[in-house]
């Protein structure tokens, strides 16, 4: 027997799951760079600053003892136990260390995890809009139904609770959120979260709820994990990792914190993906996350980001024709380009190959306006200001032409 199939055809679930728009700019970015161009990037979400030194020292010592074997695929019990007392000081929440933590290779594998474990072809799954583009490739590649409740900067990119009421039917199956967010650097309201709470409860469907920047919150915005809201601990599924507040995103670290009965199904497709995270970055991390010298490193990122923020709205400021919504969370910021007659796209690689100045047009994130750059602040302030008096150069040469 020969089979028919053309073995250059990626499976039917991908058919769905398109290129990210983002690799455009960032492929175009590599290319200037190897040219020697000097490109300032307000692209990547990812940290500039190094990894907490006691982590490194830790984990190499982890190493050198041989801390190279498998380990349990929950995750490493002393760190899930340290995991429990972090989350209980930041959201009160006390989730049991042998049910209800899991370790996960970076919080892409847990969402991953959480989206395999629980959604079904024909389900439905409601995600807010602009969003870290992971959700909806893995809601695509999962064959059920992406329905898009895009948010608005008329009202701080917070929820608009009757838009989401409008949007569930008896097939929704969960809700993805993020906040802070990645891109608006929305900090959901207390209100607003509680409001969609209680949808969840009244529905009977699942919040996965992408909490990852958790400790970066500015200006007395303050964070609510979703999972501390009545009824919600059972149906919720909080993802998080170290990548962003550890500096860590090379290490590939995260966790889920659940309830026993759903940490059951993620376990089963961990254990079939990765079965266990590397041991001896746990072992490492287990030892030196709470040291009062990395508490001190992950305090001086915090504010080095607070600084960034107040520095870029302040350049944002004064650039006629560029405007924002005010960021309270993570370390984006969403800039409308729209008055300059251009959209985000066109704005983005403008900048991109006439100053070398890197963005991300939010367009590619779900942005349905086309009117949104994304600029990310992970970046020093002395990259910032050279940035943005070459953004300036370039807005005041558009307004003059
Ligand atoms: C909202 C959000 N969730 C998850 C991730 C992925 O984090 P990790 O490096 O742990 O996979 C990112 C990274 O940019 C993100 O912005």
């Amino acid at each position: 027997m020969v089979s028919s199939y053309d073995l250059n055809v990626g499976a039917k679930r991908l058919e769905k799951v398109e290129p990210s728009l983002i690799r455009t700019v960032l492929d175009r970015t590599a290319v200037l760079r190897g040219e020697g161009k000097p490109v300032i990037a307000f692209s990547a979400g990812e940290p500039d600053f190094n990894t907490p030194s006691d982590i490194k020292e830790a984990t190499i010592r982890a190493i050198t003892n041989n801390q190279t074997k498998y380990g349990s695929n929950q995750g490493y019990p002393p760190l899930r136990k340290l995991l429990q007392g972090y989350i209980k000081e930041e959201t009160g929440i006390d989730y049991d260390p042998n049910t209800e933590i899991l370790i996960t290779s970076s919080a892409a594998e847990a969402l991953n995890n959480s989206i395999m474990a629980f959604v079904d072809e024909g389900d439905e799954v409601i995600v807010l809009t602009p969003a870290f583009v992971s959700y909806k490739s893995l809601i695509n590649m999962c064959g059920a139904k992406f329905v898009d409740i895009p948010l608005s900067a008329e009202n701080g990119f917070q929820v608009d609770i009757e838009a989401v009421k409008a949007a569930i039917t008896d097939k929704t199956k969960m809700l993805v959120m993020n906040s802070p967010s990645n891109p608006t650097g929305a900090v959901f309201s207390y209100d607003n979260l509680k409001q969609l709470c209680e949808l969840a409860v009244e529905h009977n469907f699942l919040i996965l709820s992408d909490e990852i920047y958790s400790r970066l919150v500015y200006d007395g915005a303050e964070f609510h994990s979703i999972a501390s809201f009545p009824g919600m601990k059972e149906r919720s599924i909080i993802v998080s990792g170290f990548s962003k507040t550890f500096a860590m995103t090379g290490w590939r670290l995260g966790y889920i914190a659940t309830s026993a009965k759903l940490r059951g199904h993620i376990l089963r497709v961990h254990q079939y993906s990765t079965t266990c995270s590397p041991t001896f970055i746990q072992v490492g991390l287990a030892e030196s996350m709470n040291t009062p010298n990395t508490k001190k490193q992950v305090e001086e990122m915090l504010a080095a980001f607070a600084n960034r923020r107040k520095l870029i709205m302040k350049l944002l400021d004064e650039i006629p024709g560029l405007t924002y919504v005010k960021p309270y969370g993570a370390f984006y910021i969403m800039v409308d380009v729209s008055a300059l007659n251009i959209s985000s796209m066109d704005f983005s690689m403008k900048l991109l190959e006439e100053k070398y100045v890197a963005t991300v047009p939010a367009v590619g994130l779900d942005d349905h306006t086309g009117k949104y750059v994304r600029f990310s602040y992970a970046t020093s302030e002395e990259n910032i200001v050279e940035g943005f008096r070459r953004i300036k150069e370039m807005v005041e040469e558009m307004r003059k032409a």
